[in-house]
């Protein structure tokens, strides 16, 4: 197909992966063994095999299950180092990665591992890829284990460029955040929400007004609400659309049924990223082709894409 190659050589920002969810079955035996971490599965074929997923809680069950092999400064190098490989291999220029610290934590992995671990393979990079880290807030565990997080990240902050709210949406609504956020922003840090995946457009305004978001993470649920549109319209807002992801979690029952085109024709600032690609089997590059595919997108429309992707990124700007 002639849009491959374009696709692979337009620039491109991945704005919304998390890097546990980069975690491929291989590399997750592989430092299960070394760790001495028990698996849930014998092998990698059955790891495969369990992922097919009903809805976002039953794929976080299980991305849960497979974060808990990473515990060294190893692990997390190695496993920044492979998602850099892929990315870079798809022609993305700048990676803007999420991290749960909570994930981590919550098992006795100190915050510094995990973060000193991403910085040797950032490092490693630097030269071909663009990277920064998002932190993101768990949103099914408390407030007061996201501001202890906060205070945990102080030292590092040269290393964060913005904080973010992921895991189970539905319950869990934005304004929950708001002191952690307003906390995160008087600190320099940006901000980004998930939002409108599976939880109502309410909580897209939540993600907007009570946490100050500068970009949605899905809404894709936003197209709900006319006057939401209108606002996401009107102010650009970017919303980090991931439909391999909304396929496998069953936001959508077909690829062809993706709302992507309908927003990119409503004005709406959206761009394509991979969320969860070993869970979903499709990194950022497929994910355009596979989206491509199904809705017969055009040159200008990709190409579009990939423009909103790098002027919605937090990278500063260059400037003369
Ligand atoms: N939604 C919410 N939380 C997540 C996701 C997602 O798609 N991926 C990893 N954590
Ligand atoms: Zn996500």
């Amino acid at each position: 197909m002639h849009l491959n190659g374009l696709i692979n050589e337009l620039p491109k920002a991945e704005l919304h992966l998390h890097i546990e969810g980069t975690l491929e079955p291989e590399m997750m035996f592989e430092m299960a063994t070394r760790n001495g971490v028990e698996l849930a599965y014998p092998n990698i074929e059955a790891v495969r095999a369990a992922y097919q997923f009903s809805d976002l809680q039953s794929f976080l069950d299980i991305y849960y299950q497979g974060a808990a092999v990473l515990r060294s400064e190893d692990d997390f190098a190695d496993l920044m180092a492979g998602y850099l490989e892929r990315a870079i291999a798809d022609g993305v220029t700048r990676a803007e990665v999420f991290f749960d610290p909570q994930a981590h934590t919550e098992r006795g992995v100190p915050f510094g591992t995990v973060i000193d671990g991403f910085a040797r393979a950032r490092r490693d990079f630097a030269d071909r890829i663009d990277t920064d880290l998002i932190l993101c807030f768990l949103r099914h565990l408390p407030e007061e284990s996201a501001l202890a997080t906060l205070s945990t990240a102080e030292p590092y902050l040269d290393q964060i460029i913005a904080v973010g709210l992921d895991s189970s949406e539905v319950g869990h609504p934005p304004e929950n955040f708001a002191r952690v956020f307003a906390r995160a922003r008087a600190m320099g840090l940006r901000a980004v929400a998930h939002a409108g995946e599976e939880g109502p457009p309410e909580y897209v305004w939540g993600a907007l007004d009570a946490l100050g978001a500068e970009r949605i993470d899905h809404g894709v649920r936003a197209l709900e609400d006319p006057h939401l549109v209108r606002r996401l319209v009107e102010e650009q807002i970017p919303l980090t659309v991931c439909p391999q992801s909304n396929l496998k979690l069953k936001v959508v029952s077909d690829l062809g049924e993706h709302p992507l085109k309908r927003m990119l024709d409503l004005g709406l600032n959206v761009s394509i990223n991979s969320d969860d690609p070993a869970y979903f089997g499709a990194y950022i590059g497929d994910n355009y082709r596979h989206v491509a595919n199904a809705l017969g997108l055009g040159v200008e429309e990709i190409t579009r894409l990939a423009r909103n992707s790098i002027e919605s990124s937090f990278a500063p700007k260059a400037t003369g």
